[in-house]
């Protein structure tokens, strides 16, 4: 298998594995047990803990470990919008049109409890635009929360920017807005640094830098308003209750620490060979064309449209061919729901169901990127001709 799907999930690391596997094994203690497995739990919590604080450049109370990327922005703009809310700070919230669904249907979530939304659009490329931000920021506008790099189309968003407009809004307003960013996308891409970005919260999920399913991280700003969203024990400083996931949280520390290191030599690396299957695809397929931004992306992320194709025909069709990848939209019922991101950055909804995201990995060769581009031609053909539902919208 050709696995070009690194957007969706990655392999454990070696290293992640083996950091997990004592915990799984005769290291199975509750780290709040006083005794001595309890003890070797609670230092493995907190050693990864110190880990994940210095890949960030956070402090090691700044960092809270969750269950995933959805926990983490869940809890990141429930606890801190409902915060700030009964502080009496006020209730609007601004976001993005892009974001993951774990932070749009949270968005939304939000608005059935009352808060109200801005929702700010993207240009062609999928970025957002600071004006846009800037001029949504009213007296009642407590958090904003906008993803570093989209999960979609790669394209990567001007947090730091939002950060300093916020920060002189606040000097000059007296008026602080909270800033939180979806970062799911950036580890081993991006480097990661909260003070250079200047957010408030921040959140990670494991799964997608080499470390396992099921765990993820939540940096939260000290002294930043929050209330947990999950009630119970007091673990994780009180701000996450329920017994830890060691394997998971020491797995999810060493995989961190393997993606932030070598990160502009795996980066321009990898960059290389996605601009060769880019390049590759467009010069032997017609009809295809990238879409989102070329330049200011992340460097494993592309996203091609193929006219005239179901994207869900062309990727089963890949993956008979032994290659993995992701379609952007979804069929049901014969009802066409395009992706939600290529609609707000204006692609023609033709292309937008037949648009397939291809996303590299660290593992990725050229010989396999060589082997993709000379077999999507025949590929798309073959899509070309099964995609009744494309071939009506087209005509
Ligand atoms: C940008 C982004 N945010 C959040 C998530 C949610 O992460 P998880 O499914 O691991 O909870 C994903 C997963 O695809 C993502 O790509």
């Amino acid at each position: 298998m050709i696995y070009l799907d690194h957007a969706a999930t990655t392999p454990l690391h070696p290293r992640a594995r083996e950091a997990m596997l004592p915990f799984l094994g005769g290291e199975f203690g509750n780290p709040s047990g006083l005794y001595a497995v309890g003890r070797a739990a609670q230092a493995a919590v907190d050693d990864a803990r110190q880990l994940v604080a210095g890949c960030l450049g956070a402090r090691p109370s700044e960092v809270i470990f969750t269950s995933g990327g959805t926990e983490s922005i869940n809890t990141a703009l429930l606890g801190m919008a409902y915060a700030m809310r009964r502080a009496g700070a006020g209730n609007h919230v601004i976001t993005t049109a892009i974001e993951h669904h774990a932070g749009l249907h949270v968005a939304q979530h939000l608005e059935e409890l009352g808060f109200d939304l801005t929702y700010i659009g993207v240009d062609a490329s999928g970025r957002i635009r600071l004006e846009e931000v800037e001029a949504a920021l009213r007296p009642e506008t407590v958090l904003a929360s906008v993803m570093l790099a989209n999960n979609e189309v790669g394209t990567l968003q001007p947090v730091a920017e939002i950060a300093a407009l916020l920060r002189a809004y606040a000097q000059a307003r007296h008026h602080r807005v909270l800033l939180h960013t979806d970062a799911v996308q950036a580890p081993g891409w991006l480097p990661l640094d909260v003070n250079a970005l200047g957010v408030d919260a921040l959140s990670l999920s494991a799964h997608k830098f080499g470390g396992p399913k099921g765990s993820g991280v939540l940096f939260l700003r000290r002294a930043t308003p929050f209330r947990p969203l999950l009630h119970g024990g007091g673990q994780e400083m009180q701000k996450r209750a329920g017994t830890e996931n060691v394997a998971g949280i020491a797995g999810t520390a060493v995989a961190l620490e393997a993606a932030s290191t070598g990160i502009a030599e795996r980066a321009a690396r990898v960059r290389a060979l996605r601009e060769l299957l880019r390049d590759g695809i467009i010069a032997t397929t017609p009809g295809a064309q990238p879409n989102g931004c070329q330049v200011n992306c992340l460097p494993n992320n592309l996203n091609i449209a193929f006219d005239d194709v179901e994207s869900d025909v062309l990727v089963s069709g890949l993956d008979a061919a032994g290659v993995a990848a992701s379609s952007g939209s979804a069929c049901s019922n014969s009802t066409w729901e395009p992706s939600h991101v290529l609609m707000a950055m204006g692609v023609p909804i033709r292309r937008a169901v037949g648009s397939v995201r291809f996303s590299l990995g660290e593992s990725t060769t050229r010989e396999e990127i060589e082997a993709v581009v000379a077999l999507i031609p025949a590929e798309v053909e073959r899509a070309r001709a099964a995609s009744l539902v494309a071939g009506r919208l087209a005509g």
